[in-house]
């Protein structure tokens, strides 16, 4: 008797089952195909990082640091060093780039193109498409300070999305410009919104003073009617970023990539300058509509404590790109294995083993080994989609054969245990291991 309700899983976290992994599946599939289809090498970052990285990388005054970070309880830090501070990583850049210098990669070529696949944390409020662990598709093109390496980036993204089948896709753009230019405009900014304070969200009225950009980032909507009168940073920038930001533009016309010039996308990280672009999709409710965003972030590596060093990349959402593939393609179905053993009797089981065995080395192969009638078993095995049944009775095991049934067709053949491998060779086309991994 259970003595206390069952545990569920935390707010805000899901699991992720087998019908639904298929479609992430094939999202993970396809950005690892355009990623190095496109030279990026995969790397792998820790989940967990020094607060530091995160407040200097994304920025102290962030929601994602304000309100979202994950906070690790250490028992004790006798072996930690001392006063060491740790957290989920929201996001991947900053450790991407912190591992370009740890690692040493700032030493071999240039630039040094990366891609990692992985769970990011942000304590936000839980909704469609919005969940307190996500897992991203993170690509960074680190040591190049080139246009070209933008759009470079950008073009990767779209075939990964394009690869998906997704349509109603579509591209902002902006420049946020940098060091040289973004002070000056900052001001404009706060001039513009320091006799609106009183009619700001507190949130934004703390912003005004502390980091009018993210005054832009606010979805409010008493702050709403303000934006549209305010100073807009396009038209401020400085020559170099004006000229990179021309580049970018028609590098992405000479591509044949359609964009929408966003003068309130501001990103809400702290590291961009220069370009920042952001997909949507217009099935994505509201605020979540982002199925990815990225930007340039030449000032990050500084930030870090590192040598100067340009950067571009890019993040997807793997959680929200998937629950867009399935609503337009529909669930994608994978039967958990090509071939079904079905044994007749219980003393089968070590033959039916045996079987599979061989089975596995065409196709995928489980074995039922359920005492339920052989009626129970095929109706089983019809309703999980596989495309073969192997059914063996004693007399059968005996003669080391068995009963191969189409479940498609019907049709059903004698076949030798040893012929089994030949017999089935290519059934996994219907489904299988390939298709879920
Ligand atoms: P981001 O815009 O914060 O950028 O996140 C990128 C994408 O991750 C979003 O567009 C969205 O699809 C997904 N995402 C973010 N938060 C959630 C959530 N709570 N639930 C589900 N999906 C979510 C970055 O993280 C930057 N590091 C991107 C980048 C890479 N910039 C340069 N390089």
């Amino acid at each position: 008797m259970p003595t206390s309700s069952p545990i569920r899983a935390a707010r805000g976290v899901r699991d992720i089952l087998p019908a639904e992994r298929a479609a992430w599946a094939a999202v993970e599939r396809a950005a690892r195909q355009s990623a190095r289809g496109f030279g990026y090498q995969e790397i792998e970052v820790p989940v967990i990082e020094p607060v530091e990285l995160i407040e200097r990388g994304v920025g102290g005054d962030t929601d994602i640091f304000r309100k979202e970070i994950y906070r690790l309880e250490t028992h004790g830090d006798s072996e930690d060093e001392p006063g060491a501070r740790l957290v989920l990583r929201p996001e991947a850049t900053a450790s991407v780039v912190r591992a370009y210098f740890q690692g040493g990669l700032n030493q071999g070529p240039q630039p040094v193109r990366l891609f990692t696949i992985g769970p990011m944390f942000r304590h936000d409020r839980p909704q469609f498409g919005r969940y307190r662990q996500f897992s991203q598709f993170d690509v960074e093109v680190v040591g190049d300070p080139s246009p070209a390496c933008d759009v470079e980036v950008i073009e990767m993204t779209w075939g990964w999305l394009a690869a998906l089948g997704l349509g109603s896709v579509s591209l902002e753009l902006n420049s946020i410009g940098d060091d040289r230019c973004r002070p000056a405009y900052l001001r404009l900014l706060q001039d513009y919104y320091r006799p609106l304070r009183d009619r700001l969200h507190p949130d934004c009225q703390r912003r005004v003073d502390e980091n009018p950009l993210r005054l832009f980032d606010c979805k409010e909507e008493q702050c709403q009617p303000f934006k549209a009168a305010a100073p807009r940073i396009i038209d401020h920038l400085c020559e170099p970023c004006a000229t990179a930001f021309a580049e970018v533009k028609a590098l992405l016309d000479a591509a044949g990539l359609e964009y929408r010039l966003n003068p309130y996308l501001v990103r809400g990280l702290d590291y961009y300058t220069r370009t920042v672009f952001e997909f949507q999709h217009g099935s994505l409710g509201g605020a979540q509509n982002a199925l990815g965003g990225g930007g340039r972030y030449d000032g990050l590596a500084a930030a870090l404590g590192y040598p100067d060093t340009p950067g571009v990349g890019f993040a997807g959402g793997i959680d929200r790109v998937a629950l867009m593939v399935e609503q337009e393609a529909g669930e994608v179905p994978v039967p958990p294995a090509a071939v079904l053993v079905l044994p007749m009797e219980e003393r089968l089981d070590a033959a039916a083993a045996q079987v599979g065995r061989l089975c596995r080395r065409a196709a995928s192969a489980a074995v039922d080994y359920s005492r339920r009638s052989l009626r129970a078993k095929m109706r089983a095995a019809d309703r999980s989609g596989a495309r073969w049944a192997a059914i063996m009775n004693a007399e059968e095991a005996g003669r080391r054969v068995v009963q191969l049934r189409d479940l498609a067709s019907g049709e059903q053949r004698e076949v030798g245990w040893e012929d089994l491998p030949a017999s089935l060779a290519g059934a996994d086309g219907a489904g299988g291991p390939e298709a879920s991994r």
